[in-house]
Parts: C-alpha cells; structure tokens; sequence
C-alpha cells in the first residue's frame, strides 16, 4: 500500500532549537543556571511540493540549523517536523533510515563534502551500496549516467578521478550529482554556490533548476544573498536571529517588502546604476548575541522605525496577504 501524498511536503511548527553554551569549571561553579543559544526559536512554515523554498538571512540567524532539523540530524528542543505529513520526531531508526533517502542534502563545501582518497565513481555508487540497490554493474552504469546528466563529460573518465583532480565548480557538480543518485524528493541546498566562482554560479543554478525539473525535486534553498534567492526561489521567509521575521511569495516579498530588516536587506542588493540612490540604508551594528537576544522584538536594536511596544512585546507573525506574513508592530 502507498500512502497519498501530502501536498505539503515539509511542515514544521514552533520549531526550536536550543544549544547548550560550553561552561568552564569557573563559571560551573559560579552560577548554576545553564545557558543556550537559541539557534532556532520558534519557527513555523510549510513547503509545498515541488517548489523552491529559500531561507534568507545574515550569519548566524539560524537557517542552517533549521535545515538540519528537517534532514533530521539534528534533534530538535521543541517541536513538531512533518515529512509529508509523518512526524520525524517521534521515528525509530529504522523507520528514519527509509525517509532519509528520500531527503538529501548539498552542502556549500563540495571539497568538505568528499572523500579526499574517494574517487568520484566510489563516491557515487556509495550510497546505493548502503540502501543495497542494484548490483555492482547497475551502480557504475547509474553513476555514469548522472555524471553526464549534471554534465561533467566524458563520465568514465570523471568516474575514476580523485576530488582534487576537478576544478571547485566540478565538484559541486559531484556533490549535486550524489544527492540524487538516490532519486529523492527533498533537497536541502545550503549555501550550494557560495564556494563557487563567480562565473559558476548561475551555471551551477540553472543546472539545479533543470535537475529539479527532471528529477520532480523540492528545495529547500539556503542563502545569505538576496540576488541568488530571486533567481531561483518560489517562496522565501526571512530569517533574524532564530525567528521568520517575513514570509511570502518571492514576488510579493520583493515587491512589497513589509519589515524594516526585509527592506534594509532588498535595498542592499548592489544595483548596476551609478545615478541609484538607496532609500534605506542597511541597518548598523552587528547581529545581537543569541545567547542573549534583544527583548521584545528582536529587531528593534537595528529599526529606524522603533517604537515604545518594540522592545517590551515580541510581534507575532501576522498574515498581510494571501500567503505573505510579517512579524511587525508596524502591522498590528
Ligand atoms: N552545534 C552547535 N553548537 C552550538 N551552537 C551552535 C551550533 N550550531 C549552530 N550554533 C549557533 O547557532 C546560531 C545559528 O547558527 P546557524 O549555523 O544555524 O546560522 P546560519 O544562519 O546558517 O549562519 P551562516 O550564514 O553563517 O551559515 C549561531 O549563533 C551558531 O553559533
Ligand atoms: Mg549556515
């Protein structure tokens, strides 16, 4: 029997993530009270199947982590993952080991992500050697096949390389081509071009949007950079220190920005006119310490437009529009 499947094909709700700040035997014996970053803290959002979902914000807001709670490798402190519509939190391992494969990741470092002493044909086979698919002729024949399908050519011969034998932009090819060998649904794509030449990345992009076509894939799209988030996403929610500060349609988020930060954040994109002029400048300071974060509103150190509410009440997410929500006072 096979299970209908869920148009949502990610859900999470009130997601946290807290990590226990490392103490020292001096402040163990100081103070008593543990204290946490609070990585990810309260996050609720859903990806729909077949599209692309990008996670936006500076260093530090929390995205990565919240990609690895969904892959489940990391355990979230509180709250509820739906895989279409199953609970992850609540899995056996082997029960886990099933949907894994049906979920994958691309990491920003395709050198961290390979074997030095791996040759990309073992590399690639490996995976479906652990979920025993196929015998040994049908692996290789699979691996060469999607070598050529991310267009690294000819692939007998890239099959019998070693990871620095490639140029950066190859191996990420490598490393795109190793998640789907395994014809997944789900992919998390963290910072996946950011280790990329510059005159990589658009090819690296439209190679993951022509896979995804073909491949019927769902991603969730990490990145720090709003230009590469225009270029690829469908959706996109602004993370700030552990929080969603914005979510909506990409074109909407883009057309009509509602929080301060999403503002800052799009008038900062670099824009070819000497004649522009930015309306708002990015806000100063550095990201807050989330160990501690600001109270009320985490933003409102940052906010030109601060109001008295913004530091005592924290704002919650509010629907402005068909599927765009801000978390403002601005919008009460
Ligand atoms: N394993 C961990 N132990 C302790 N703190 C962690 C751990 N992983 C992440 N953090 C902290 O959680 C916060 C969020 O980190 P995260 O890596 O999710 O941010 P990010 O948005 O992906 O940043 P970047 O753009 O730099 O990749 C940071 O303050 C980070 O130092
Ligand atoms: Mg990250």
């Amino acid at each position: 029997m096979t299970a209908k499947k869920v148009d949502e094909i990610v859900k999470v709700t009130n997601l946290k993530k807290y990590f226990e700040v490392e103490r020292d035997i001096i402040q163990k014996l100081s103070s008593k009270t543990k204290r946490y970053v609070k990585a990810v803290d309260g996050v609720s959002f859903s990806i729909k199947r077949g599209e692309v979902f990008g996670l936006v914000g500076e260093s530090g807001s929390g995205k990565t982590t919240t990609g690895r709670l969904i892959i489940n490798i990391i355990q979230p402190t509180e709250g509820e993952i739906l895989f279409d519509g199953i609970d992850l939190t609540t899995l056996s391992k082997g029960e886990m080991k099933k949907i894994r494969k049906r979920m994958q990741v691309i990491f920003q470092d395709p050198y961290a992500s390979l074997n030095p002493r791996m040759k990309i044909g073992k590399a690639l086979i490996q995976p479906l050697e652990i979920h025993r698919i196929g015998t040994p002729g049908e692996r290789k024949d699979m691996a060469l096949r999607l070598l050529e399908h991310v267009g690294l050519t000819p692939p007998e011969i890239i099959y019998t390389k070693y990871p620095h034998q490639l140029s950066g932009g190859q191996r990420q090819r490598v490393v795109i081509a190793r998640a789907l060998i395994l014809h997944p649904e789900f992919v998390l794509a963290d910072e996946p071009i950011a280790m990329a030449d510059v005159s990589m990345r658009v090819l690296l992009l439209e190679l993951m949007m022509k896979l995804k076509e073909e491949f019927n894939l769902t991603y969730l799209f990490i990145t720090h950079d709003l230009a590469t988030a225009k270029y690829v996403c469908d959706m996109i929610a602004i993370m700030y220190l552990g929080k969603i500060v914005e979510i909506g349609k990409l074109k909407d988020v883009f057309k009509n920005p509602l929080h301060p930060y999403t503002k800052a954040l799009l008038s900062a994109i670099p824009i070819p006119d000497p004649e522009h002029k930015r309306k708002i400048e990015i806000p100063k300071g550095e990201i807050p310490n989330p160990i501690n974060p600001p109270s009320g509103c985490r933003f409102h150190p940052r906010c030109p437009y601060k109001m008295d509410i913004c530091e005592k009440e924290e704002p919650p997410l509010k629907i402005i529009d068909e599927e765009h929500s801000v978390a403002c006072h601005l919008f009460d």
